[in-house]
């Protein structure tokens, strides 16, 4: 074993997601590039994956794919519920697995906080109560809208499968609309779908279970959830521990991504991707939580942990620890794509890191703007740049 694969032991033993095989216990979590073209990905998504693929990664989960009309929000955003998506992402899932990593997709219904300005559509929810203070006052969904969006998650989920990602992610977490029905901040409901956790997660069950049936038990499906929404009143380790386990038992889960926050006009969104004012160990104990509760339930689902990690020592640290079983970095990677190889390669002085200042990615989200990066310039504009820009290195007394 050489110095650096003795180094980072644990973030180099491939892992098996269910019946997929993922070379390393690194992975680029879903983030929303605003890269899309006619709500379908684009030859920009293609550049931006297959470079982050070719720096090392074991896996990439595309960002939100969307099921429904009614949830794209913004021009850019990817649907994947009509069938004219299968070929772009099947040219992507290519590009990446010829790099050697795995490209899984991320299935979503965004829920009440789509205001449905572009689209000129109605915003969903379980109950009529906004997300902020300004926001569309949701309608709140009968039981045959609940079964469209269990149609859009079905379609979209068979759509990803034919083009030939290697997984699916459903997403519960980051407040939207499966997590909208799980919490009781978003969730008034007084029928079967609110009031007891046992109600709460029976519409976000059905969900999972449904893309189960349609996905097949061998392939690669997980979900990600919030561990905390980290509001006054809203989900907390504890239930979010339980419903996990409660999800497990019910369908097979391939693994568990746990990330945090909800989409609430408070402190509990800027978590989500947390920048430089939070200190990251506020969310370090959460995937340690839901792993152990699992595993306490005879559900040994290899779980995930994301947020601000910058190094694979890191990385290396907490998988070492049992605290999680794979390390996600998105604001890392479009920092530096190779993040990865360079460490590997010990040249981990020519990493170039993410500042946590938000100003290029979350910062052009919000503004329905195509993603970048303030330390990578060429992030995005892959095909524009195809050279990597070299740093020179500087000499001692080297004026800057
Ligand atoms: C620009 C941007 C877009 C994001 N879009 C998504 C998304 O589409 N789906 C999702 O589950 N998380 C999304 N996230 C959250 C990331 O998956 C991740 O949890 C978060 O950025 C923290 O990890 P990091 O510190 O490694 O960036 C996004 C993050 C960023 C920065
Ligand atoms: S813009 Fe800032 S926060 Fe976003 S990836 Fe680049 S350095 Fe990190």
């Amino acid at each position: 074993m050489t110095d650096v694969h003795a180094r980072f032991a644990h973030v180099l033993t491939p892992i098996q997601l269910g019946s997929l095989t993922v070379r390393n216990r690194i992975f680029v979590p879903a983030h929303t590039t605003s890269f899309g073209i006619d709500h379908l990905p684009s030859e920009r998504h293609l550049a931006y994956h297959r470079e982050r693929a070719r720096g090392g990664v074991g896996a990439i989960i595309f960002e939100s794919i969307r099921v429904q009309s009614n949830c794209l929000g913004r021009p850019q955003a990817v649907g994947g519920f009509t069938r004219d998506c299968i070929e772009p992402f099947s040219r992507i899932a290519a590009a990446v697995r010829a790099e050697g990593a795995r490209l899984l997709g991320q299935v979503i219904h965004l829920g009440r906080q789509v205001d449905g300005d572009f689209e000129r559509t109605v915003s969903w929810g379980p109950s009529p109560v906004r997300w902020s203070g300004t926001s569309a006052m949701p309608h709140a969904m009968t039981e045959d809208d609940m079964q469209t969006v269990i149609d859009g998650h079905v379609a979209t989920a068979r759509n990803l499968v034919e083009a030939g990602l290697d997984g699916l992610e459903v997403q519960l977490g980051h407040g939207h609309l499966l997590q909208q029905f799980l919490s009781p901040l978003s969730n008034a409901r007084e029928d079967a779908y609110g009031g007891s956790l046992e109600n709460r997660l029976r519409f976000p069950l059905a969900v999972v279970a449904a893309v189960r049936a349609a996905v097949g038990r061998d392939f690669c499906l997980g979900i990600r959830v919030s561990g905390d929404e980290f509001v006054d009143g809203g989900l907390h380790l504890d239930e979010v521990c339980t419903a996990v386990a409660a999800l497990a038992q019910a369908v097979p889960l391939d693994f568990v991504n746990v990330s945090h926050s909800a989409y609430h006009a408070s402190y509990s969104l800027a978590t989500q991707m947390a920048d430089m004012a939070f200190d990251p160990q506020m969310f370090r104990h959460l995937p340690g939580a839901v792993r152990r509760r699992l595993h306490d339930s005879g559900h040994a689902v290899p779980v995930m942990s994301v947020c601000r990690y910058d190094t694979l020592a890191e990385a290396e640290t907490i998988i070492a620890q049992g605290e999680t079983d794979m390390v996600g970095m998105a604001r890392a990677h479009l920092a530096e794509p190779a993040l990865v190889a360079k460490t590997l390669a010990g040249r981990e002085d020519e990493i170039q890191p993410c500042i946590a200042c938000n100003q290029g990615c979350a910062g052009m989200l919000e503004k329905n703007m195509p993603i970048r990066c303030v330390v990578n310039p060429r992030a995005g504009v892959e095909n524009e740049w195809p050279v990597p820009a070299t740093r020179a290195r500087p000499s001692l007394g080297t004026c800057w």
